[in-house]
């Protein structure tokens, strides 16, 4: 076991040091395991510290909380618990176990083991080192895998070949990691997850846990690379025949985290800001596969409006955009009706700068352009309500949009001149 000198904040190595002390007292021995000992040699320390203890991690993680005057959930099924330590952040707890597959995709089977085996049953080598927190041993090095070297040589390896059977989940967190931490998914592995990908293992998987993946991958910091890599891994028509990246889609990959920051700026709200990076996967879906893809993606109410509606936007919709003399009004006619993540999409997706250029000029200054006249106005001049309203605020927010007045007084002139007799 090695020793490694850690930039570690010294209210995370004092919390380590308790943990391993109560886990002594116990007869036990606890460790730090997984993303949280793989960050601490990228140096990047994480917040979530995740706690496997070779002994019974249910009740060690009740007193930790009690020692820490913490809240603890547990997972009894799962041995494992969450332990929420006011002012530093979530731990972890978990038994050492292993873990068996009844069927690919299904959650495992769990029993009791010790730390090599637990370290065993992840899913990858980078993340299956655990550091020692026994005193006398602290934050020794635990690697029987080679996590270490190839966190060096930037290799993302699987311990073993059903790895991605196990759980194909592990195909999109190979992907993931591989670009967060620009490796590379080693040659054997990458021959184990085609294998699973080809096998159709992913359709065992709950379209919740998919949904989940392709959050995570969404909220990278560059989700373009990793959605190219699903491409070419031939992942995504293996979830849902609707989902590809069509060659415009790859082309607007590089500008939608521009577009995003655009809306930002401009105080655009989107509301489901992952769902723009979705619209990328959807290979020109029919309305009605748009449906099915949300029912097997168990997607949101708001995120399957965002898919459907997607759906009906013909790609036609550039022509009519692009044209020189399209009208403000029509652009709104077009854009208006749409969620606020497609017009995000459709202008990273415009197939010129020039009408990117366009959209953001309409995006930023046209949309946000409340009316100038309103139903009160129109009853203040003696017009009587009925279905006549809309047609008059209507007419009235298209001549302003074209510039045809320049302020209300003028509108409200308008409109008195032309439907007060
Ligand atoms: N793990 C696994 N297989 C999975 C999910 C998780 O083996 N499908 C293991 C890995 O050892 C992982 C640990 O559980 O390191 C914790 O999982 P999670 O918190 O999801 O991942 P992190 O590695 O911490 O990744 P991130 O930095 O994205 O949170």
């Amino acid at each position: 076991m090695r020793t490694f000198q850690f930039q570690i904040p010294p209210k995370t190595k004092s919390l380590l040091t308790k943990v391993g002390q109560l886990a002594d007292e116990r007869g036990e021995a606890a460790y730090a395991v997984g993303g949280f000992v793989r960050d601490l040699f990228l140096r990047r320390p994480g917040m979530d510290i995740d706690i496997t203890v070779e002994g019974d991690g249910l009740t060690f993680a009740e007193k930790l909380a009690k020692l820490t005057g913490s809240e603890v959930e547990a997972f009894t099924q799962f041995g494992t618990s969450i332990v929420v330590i006011p002012g530093f952040g979530k731990v972890d707890v978990a038994t050492a176990r292993t873990e068996s597959y009844e069927k690919p995709g299904a959650l495992p089977k769990v029993e009791k083991s010790g730390i090599v085996q637990d370290l065993y049953r992840r899913d990858f080598t980078i993340n299956a080192m655990a550091l020692s927190l026994t005193p006398g041993y602290f934050l020794k090095l635990l690697d029987p895998f080679g996590g270490l070297e190839d966190l060096k040589k930037g290799r993302v390896r699987a311990l073993h070949e059903k790895s991605f059977i196990d759980d194909p989940t592990r195909i999109f967190r190979a992907v993931r990691f591989e670009q967060r931490f620009k490796t590379r998914i080693e040659e054997k592995t990458q021959k184990w997850l085609l294998e699973a990908v080809k096998g159709d293992y992913i359709q065992k998987v709950s379209g919740e846990r998919l949904r989940n993946e392709l959050r995570l991958i969404f909220q990278e910091p560059h989700p373009e690379r990793a959605v190219l890599r699903l491409e070419e891994l031939g992942v995504l028509p293996r979830i849902h025949p609707a989902l590809g990246v069509p060659l415009e889609a790859k082309k607007a990959l590089p500008q939608i985290d521009a577009a995003i920051g655009f809306f930002r700026r401009n105080q655009i709200t989107l509301e489901e800001e992952k769902m723009v990076w979705f619209q990328a996967l959807l290979s020109n879906p029919s309305v009605h596969e748009a449906e099915s893809l949300s029912k097997r993606l168990m997607l949101s109410r708001p995120e399957q409006k965002i898919v459907t509606q997607c759906a009906t936007v013909h790609p036609a919709i550039y022509g009519e955009l692009s044209g020189e003399g399209v009208m403000v009004s029509r652009m709104y006619k077009l854009l208006c009706p749409l969620k606020s993540e497609i017009q995000c999409f459709l202008m990273a997706a415009a197939p010129t700068p020039v009408l990117r250029q366009k959209l953001a000029g309409y995006f930023s200054k046209i949309q946000k352009s409340k009316p100038w006249i309103r139903g009160r106005d129109l009853q203040a001049m003696g017009i009587a309500p009925g279905f006549r309203y809309s047609f008059i605020l209507l007419e009235a927010l298209n001549a302003q949009l074209d510039g045809k007045f320049k302020n209300r007084k003028e509108t409200l002139e308008w409109v008195k001149k032309t439907f007060v007799a």
